[in-house]
């Protein structure tokens, strides 16, 4: 049987106090995730960059700033969601996150998932795509097609740091948000 489940506020307290990984020595403070604890969608990054670290908020840098541009094409506001990433604390110089820190610290996301229990999660780029999926295939491929893991809908999307400075990645993004706004509307 599955166990109840924990009340965000228990598990941000867990977040905060967590030496899983070695990550823990070069934090400013964990990143655990803002937004509508209720939200159909939730969204799922990679790991919290330097503006997140300092400030204790997911996406608050320049992708972030994109990020709120891209909500708003599919009708959702930062209000209107939840925002969280795989990892809870800062890589050093932004580096890819290692298997070995994504073990230690998903139970985090999969509790909070579990709590927040959203219609549709969506991932943004290859990290957070293949940690919901359990997947190798790329986001190239898988960017704009709706998925499931268990009892989720997971739509997939190219991160928005990867698209500042690709226009190609860019129209991808938007037309893959503009998709998501019909799929919560029932349009498609
Ligand atoms: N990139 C992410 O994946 N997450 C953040 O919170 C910020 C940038």
């Amino acid at each position: 049987m599955e166990h109840p489940h924990i009340p965000l506020e228990d598990l941000q307290a867990q977040v905060a106090a967590c030496r899983r990984c070695p990550l823990c020595d070069g934090r400013t403070q964990t990143v655990f995730g803002v937004g509508n604890p209720e939200a159909r969608v939730l969204i799922v990054g990679e790991a919290p960059g330097k503006n997140e670290d300092l400030q204790g908020e997911p996406f608050v840098g320049a992708a972030g700033k994109y990020l709120n541009e891209l909500l708003a094409i599919a009708g959702l506001s930062r209000e209107d969601v939840y925002i969280a990433n795989v990892l809870k604390c800062r890589p050093p110089s932004n580096r890819d996150p290692r298997p070995e820190e994504i073990q230690a610290c998903t139970p985090f996301l999969r509790e909070q998932t579990r709590t927040i229990n959203p219609e549709y999660i969506v991932t943004l780029g290859n990290f957070s795509t293949k940690f919901i999926l359990k997947t190798d295939v790329g986001i190239t491929r898988l960017h704009g097609t709706l998925q499931r893991a268990g009892r989720f809908k997971v739509f997939p999307i190219f991160h928005p740091a990867a698209a500042l400075y690709d226009s190609k990645k860019r129209e991808a993004l938007e037309n893959d948000f503009a998709t998501l706004g019909e799929l919560l509307r029932g349009e498609v």
